[in-house]
């Protein structure tokens, strides 16, 4: 049971953040593809995976043969180790279903890990992900369902709090995006988009013309693609891991987001393909080693500018008016939080003014 803060908590030395938050997961899913790491390290791409079959199709199998009882079980853990790391506001994605029930199915799970847990979901519809196998040859039959099925649903049901789409070369083409998206604003969702991860594929620029909550991956994002994100507000979110596992070598724009001042999160990506991660504060490592932010942009990157990237102004600051969601660290700099690795320096949590774990 949580209890005010300001009456029965001693804060000893250390340092307070706003409660982090994972702005880009997909961590609702069933089974695993550690095969494929095996795959990929036999020498084959994520790319040729996908296209024979494997990849996101293995767990929509997956998924699909699952109940929401399973499916709920399977992917609480992963959401309790981000919360043992301080999360108090995590995004989580559908795109594992692929259909209309197991679209929703994904979303209400998602749903009932929030109501169950010290946490806030939010949900976000990713039915635009691949095309699923009884629609294979026919991507623009599929993006029809999307858009007059699957979206109006989830909107009516009061499931998603945004859309996404996977804009890509193994995924859809800018016109099938831009189809998702005006039906998105049409429901009255805000979008976000998983953007020129692979391929330079005008994402940035087409997520921006929607006025998108924030563009995801971009390491081949163009220049014009990136200026026109800082004239929409859109956040830059960054995924290390998914770089990281994927052994990606082409850096995303850091130096353009600077200079175009664009406001840059940082993510887990939590998947099971190309980022099976459930560490936030490794994330923050990495945002430093692999893509040279600073710790602190890397902070704001996983507070700040990810509740901006969720279209939430209500959190992911210290000052007064802000929701009292608050960690408690054991540092005596705030760098240590990005610094070491596996270390957890968590000691206690306070979220909406209560605690909820003190070490
Ligand atoms: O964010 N790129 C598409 N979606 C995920 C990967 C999903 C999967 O491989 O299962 C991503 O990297
Ligand atoms: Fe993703």
């Amino acid at each position: 049971m949580g209890r005010p803060a300001a009456r029965s908590a001693t804060v000893r030395g250390g340092w307070l953040t706003p409660g982090l938050i994972d702005c880009h997961t997909h961590l609702v899913y069933a089974g695993n593809r550690a095969r494929e790491f095996e795959q990929r390290l036999a020498g084959a791409s994520y790319e040729d995976i996908a296209r024979e079959g494997g990849g996101i199709q293995a767990t929509v199998r997956a998924t699909r043969a699952a109940s929401e009882e399973q499916l709920l079980h399977e992917s609480e853990p992963r959401l309790k180790r981000l919360l043992d790391e301080g999360v108090t506001t995590v995004e989580i994605k559908s795109g594992y279903g692929l259909d209309t029930a197991d679209e929703l199915k994904l979303l209400r799970v998602a749903r009932r890990l929030g109501a169950a847990n010290a946490v806030d979901v939010q949900t976000t519809l990713l039915a635009a992900h691949a095309v699923p196998p009884e629609y294979a040859g026919r991507a623009a039959d599929y993006v029809s369902l999307v858009c007059e099925e699957i979206v109006p649903a989830a909107a009516r049901e009061r499931l998603a709090d945004a859309v996404d789409a996977f804009c890509e070369r193994i995924g859809f083409s800018p016109d099938h995006t831009r189809r998702v998206f005006s039906a998105a604003r049409a429901a009255g969702l805000r979008v976000k988009l998983h953007a020129d991860q692979l391929s330079d594929s005008g994402g940035a620029a087409l997520a921006a013309e929607f006025g998108a909550l924030s563009a995801d991956h971009l390491e081949h994002a163009s220049d014009a693609g990136i200026a026109a994100m800082a004239s929409a507000h859109t956040v830059a979110v960054l995924l290390p891991g998914a770089f990281y596992c994927l052994r990606e070598t082409k850096l995303p724009p850091v130096a353009v987001l600077r200079k175009n001042g664009v406001a840059t999160a940082i993510a887990t990506d939590c998947n099971p393909g190309t980022s099976p991660v459930t560490s936030l504060l490794l994330m923050l490592n990495m945002a430093c080693t692999l893509f040279r932010l600073t710790p602190e942009e890397a902070l704001a990157g996983v507070t700040r500018h990810a509740a901006q990237a969720l279209g939430l102004t209500d959190r992911g600051l210290l000052e007064a008016g802000a929701r009292a969601d608050l960690v408690l660290w054991d540092i005596d700099e705030p760098v240590e939080l990005a610094y070491a690795v596996g270390a957890n320096p968590l000691a206690g949590i306070v979220r909406g003014g209560r605690v909820v774990r003190w070490a």
